[in-house]
């Protein structure tokens, strides 16, 4: 809820009950609800109140993620609210238009809270993201997809414990904001998608199945300068996109719908009605994301090492110790860091890299510039074994924040370190 003076959102984490399945019930944790969560609207300078109650019977944290908040409010694994504790935070929205989200993170346990349905949308608007003309018809247009993949045993059960695995939970039925076999209807005009890969581990690679295009036009943090035409877009755990798909021009006789690259599934039909939508359209310039020269010639200054699977996986030869700092950094200093997967004898995995309270610039990808949809902020990024990503990254704010891989599992196996920002 909302009024002129003052914005103060009631967050609060919840168990209940969520028929997944017709006619069969299972337990499940949410956000203002039984399962999922909300979508936390935000506009660039707001002062935002949050008032968080765990209502849960175990500990938990509120973690913005992407968002440009301090070590404070960041809700990291040391900001745990007890069962039946609240805690009421705030901070002023000081990035860019976006579509972010928010997720527990305590320590050892954020993978099975986040598989048993904590995590919600946050949108971030500012008068650039108005008057780009892009789809935004909340519902209609604009839409909000959170995929993620979950295991049910046989009596229809979300089972946490019975669907883990160490590598990360990978899920043979795949939720589409929390719905099974869900179809969107949508009009012959732009719709615009915003993507999320809230799974625990599994990467998604989306495409139509009719093989056409579409644009992508905002990464993690922000809008690409240019939109990007691409025919499929991979996210691993954690990363966002929007994309715009022209329903106008796309063949509607054909059955259409976004399917999963990997195994030729289909995850969401589409159901074009014959109505014309509004007349939205995709500037050809949308922001003024720009790397400096300067930026370009910083040296390296933090380097991490991503190494392992299961429960060896360790950041820098080491495993996560919240009494640890790893790293110091000064608030309002770009630094370099160079990120390394280091394969092992089997070759190795992709570790999603994450890091809190920041949004970063892609510098390149084993000494090459980062492809034309990487050219934008980001908060994560996909780094395949014996690959080096080099970022620059800017804390504006102080306090302590977590870098971690965003498989869950290897988060929760100590798959992270720390910068203190001071
Ligand atoms: Cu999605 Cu530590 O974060
Ligand atoms: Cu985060
Ligand atoms: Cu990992």
């Amino acid at each position: 809820s909302d009024n002129e003076e003052e914005l103060v959102y009631t967050v609060r984490a919840q168990k209940g009950e969520t028929e997944i399945f017709d006619g069969t019930k299972t337990k499940t944790y949410g956000y203002n609800g039984s399962f999922l969560g909300p979508v936390l609207r935000f506009e660039k300078g707001d002062t935002v109140k949050i008032r968080t109650i765990n209502e849960l019977d175990e500990e938990t944290t509120f973690h913005w993620h992407g968002l440009e908040v301090s070590g404070e409010e960041d809700g990291g694994p040391h900001s745990v609210i007890e069962p039946g504790e609240e805690k009421l935070i705030e901070f002023e929205v000081t990035q860019e238009a976006s579509t972010l989200w928010f997720h527990p993170h305590p320590d050892g346990k954020t993978s099975e809270q986040v598989y048993n349905g904590l995590a919600g949308l946050i949108y971030i608007e500012d008068d650039n993201s108005r008057n780009l003309g892009l789809p935004d018809e909340y519902g209609k247009n604009d839409i909000p997809l959170i995929f993620q993949d979950k295991t049910f045993d046989d009596e229809k059960q979300l089972n946490y414990s019975a669907a883990m695995n160490e590598d990360g939970t990978i899920g043979d039925t795949s939720l589409i904001n929390g719905t099974l076999n869900p179809k969107l209807t949508v009009n012959k005009e732009k719709v615009r998608l915003r993507l999320l890969n809230g799974s625990n581990a599994r990467n998604y690679t989306f495409k139509l199945n009719t093989g056409d295009s579409f644009v992508q036009v905002a990464t993690d943090g922000g809008f690409l300068n240019e939109p990007v035409t691409l025919n499929e877009i991979t996210l691993t755990p954690s990363e966002r996109a929007e994309i715009v798909i022209d329903f106008s021009q796309l063949n509607t006789e054909d059955e259409l719908a976004l399917i999963n690259e990997e195994d030729g599934s289909t995850l969401l039909p589409f159901e074009v009605s014959d109505q014309s939508g509004e007349d939205s359209s995709i500037p050809e310039e949308m922001n003024d994301f720009s790397i400096t020269e300067e930026e370009r010639n910083l040296p390296v200054t933090k380097e991490v090492e991503l190494f392992g699977m299961m429960d060896q996986v360790t950041i820098n030869g080491k495993k996560f110790d919240p009494d640890r700092i790893d790293f110091t950094q000064e608030q309002g200093v770009t630094e370099v860091w160079e990120i390394y997967n280091k394969p092992d004898d089997m070759g190795g995995m992709i570790h999603p890299f994450h890091i809190h309270g920041a949004q970063f610039k892609i510098l390149s990808r084993n000494g090459e510039e980062p492809p034309e949809n990487e050219r934008g902020w980001k908060d994560t990024i996909s780094v395949e074994p014996d690959e080096t990503v080099k970022i620059a990254i800017q804390f504006k704010n102080k306090g302590v924040y977590m870098f971690h891989c965003h498989i869950l599992e290897h988060e929760d196996n100590g798959m992270m370190g720390q910068v203190k920002v001071e």
